[in-house]
């Protein structure tokens, strides 16, 4: 346990415990009513700032600065050693300021460790993450770079704290589309399908089978009776529909490995892995008393989900023609990852306007009992990614983006800064420095904004090596690694029992900021927001640019703090390369 916010909350705690549990008795109210967290802060005034009494005041009735007053008192056993000034403030804060030695004590356990000092959850558990979900014989567009590149930065966010990470790649490989898409493949031949497929070609596919079912009949009935022959598990089909299946994937996996992302064909696990558990979903909802008649078709109302006039809303689950609902795949789903996967939380990450749907399903598992009250289901809603114009991003043609193009000017534009900034990269080093650069400004980009926001993509920008951008802080990092080379310093003998010299400002500031790293680690799983994350490491990144335009480094005026500054840089270093792993992206040694 490296930082001093997750250690003050938990050497806090007890002390505002304390102080509400005796009020309570005296008011006679059941203290468990009352929440009383230290809420711990950085803060401008002194290292750290407490404002946990006001809201506990606020609900005991009494006077803020009185409650904050026997906190003080009650935390100062617990702070001894680690806080050097324990004030009380304003209408009722706690200020506090860090012993000196115990920042270093913090710092050198941080570099001494392999792992920074990041220690696993507590409470670690299953969690599985359903992300990326592209859909077979269709083009991936921005929503699933967007559910591709948070997710994954959730899946390494997680396992880096210990939790076992179910990777869950809910492919769209079933429906009546299918039907359509198979008599095309059928028309065009083998071969030519899989051709186009195969290079990618999946929206010239996708549109040419849509304009023969739009514009032909008899190629609508065939495709009709496609997809009774599909759901009725004919082989030929069956045979058929595996190779759209198959191609796509092999194509989306060609894309994951460009973007360097976890997932593999293992984590498809597509719409269609769960067809033979529908007829239970609709036959253990209606044992279960819930299932509704309504118009032909079989549904649920969910309690609380109503239209724009009020009118109960209704989740159907078979539709009067006796297909299957996307919810219903979705509810199958659940039971599979909570009974058999053992989940104990699980994120979907998926676009904003998805919202009502999986709200509606997580409504309806807990009504019929499958998704427990101790298993999380949490949507990571994401909103839009627009262009320059403001509207959705799309190309001059109105049509979507193919990913691989975004991905491929990002990397050529990477490439042209990279020469002129350093032309003494060349061949393949060049080469993977453009990919890291050009694809890490696309993640940082995506990753850095509140998610739930929508987002402009600016080229110009997230390739800028100034601002919060991916480059800037790759280029932090790699700032850093040669500042070890032109000093000749091999990092493996900067030795953990250094004296670290806290004694300038940003020297001290620069170990505070490294020391919040693991909060930012934790908080970016407990809210599966990766723009804390961003927000931590641009921090880190500034609090390193002052330290290092302070405070000279190979050129110290002495021996020791010559010592002491390089283990700071070589853990700036280090928490850099980790944090940008953590959020998917690579860390050049030089650029
Ligand atoms: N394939 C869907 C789409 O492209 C996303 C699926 C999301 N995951 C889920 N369990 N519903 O919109």
């Amino acid at each position: 346990m490296a930082d001093p916010l997750v250690i003050l909350t938990e050497r806090l705690a007890p002390a505002f415990a304390a102080v509400r549990d005796a009020a309570c008795a005296e008011a006679g109210t059941d203290p468990a009513t009352v929440p009383a967290p230290p809420t711990v802060r950085r803060s401008d005034r002194a290292d750290f700032q407490a404002d946990g009494a006001l809201p506990l005041a606020k609900r005991l009735g009494r006077n803020p600065r009185e409650v904050a007053a026997e906190v003080q008192e009650a935390a100062t056993a617990a702070l001894e050693g680690l806080v050097a000034e324990l004030e009380l403030a304003g209408p009722g804060f706690l200020n506090l300021t860090l012993d000196d030695g115990a920042v270093a004590d913090l710092a050198r356990r941080a570099h001494a460790d392999a792992a920074l000092d990041v220690a696993p959850d507590a409470d670690a558990g299953t969690v599985v993450v359903d992300y990326s979900a592209p859909n077979v014989a269709k083009e991936m567009h921005v929503g699933h770079l967007r559910s591709t590149v948070i997710g994954d930065a959730l899946v390494r966010v997680l396992e880096r704290l210990g939790h076992t990470v179910v990777r869950e790649n809910h492919v769209g490989d079933w429906g009546t589309p299918f039907g359509m898409l198979i008599e095309h493949l059928v028309d065009v031949g083998e071969d030519t399908a899989v051709a186009e497929l195969s290079v990618g070609d999946l929206n010239g596919f996708y549109q040419a089978a849509r304009a023969s079912f739009d514009g032909d009949d008899a190629f609508k009935e065939r495709a009709r009776r496609r997809v009774v022959s599909l759901q009725a598990g004919d082989p030929e089909t069956l045979r058929l529909w595996r190779i759209l299946v198959d191609q796509s994937t092999e194509y989306f996996q060609t894309v994951y490995d460009r973007l360097g992302v976890r997932l593999t064909p293992d984590d498809v696990v597509g719409e269609s892995a769960y067809n033979d558990a529908l007829p239970a979903v609709v036959a253990d909802l209606d044992a279960a008393g819930i299932l509704v008649l309504d118009d032909g078709a079989e549904c649920v109302f969910p309690p609380g989900f109503t239209n724009r006039d009020g009118e109960p809303q209704p989740m159907i689950v078979r539709k009067g023609d006796g297909g299957y609902g996307y919810a219903a795949t979705d509810l199958a789903t659940i039971r599979q990852r909570v009974d058999v996967t053992g989940a104990e939380r699980i994120l979907y990450v998926v676009g904003a306007p998805q919202r009502d749907h999986l709200e509606m399903v997580f409504a309806v598992a807990r009504m019929a009992g499958w998704l427990p009250d101790d298993v999380v289901a949490e949507h990571v809603p994401f909103g839009n990614l627009l262009g320059a114009d403001g509207k959705m991003f799309k190309t001059r043609a109105g049509t979507s983006v193919r990913l691989v193009d975004l991905l491929d000017e990002a990397v050529d534009r990477a490439r042209d800064a990279i020469a002129e900034r350093n032309p003494d990269l060349v061949g393949e080093e060049a080469e993977a420095v453009a990919a890291a650069v050009g694809i890490g400004a696309i993640k940082y980009a995506d990753l850095s904004s509140d998610r739930v926001k929508d987002y402009v993509l600016d080229f110009d920008r997230m390739l800028a090596f100034e601002g919060a951008t991916g480059p800037y802080l790759q280029y932090a990092h790699a700032r850093i690694r040669s500042i070890f080379r032109r000093g000749e310093v091999d990092v493996g003998t900067l030795t953990a029992d250094v004296d670290l010299a806290l004694g300038q400002p940003q020297e001290r500031a620069l170990a505070l900021a490294l020391l919040g790293f693991e909060g930012a680690v934790r908080d970016t799983a407990r809210t599966s927001q990766p723009h804390r994350l961003c927000g931590h490491l641009f921090d880190l990144a500034q609090t390193f640019t002052s330290f290092y335009e302070a405070c000279p480094v190979l050129k110290a005026d002495d021996e020791a703090t010559r010592a002491s500054r390089l283990v700071l840089c070589d853990l700036t270093a280090r928490t850099l390369a980790a944090g940008l792993d953590l959020l998917g992206i690579a860390a050049p040694d030089r650029m």
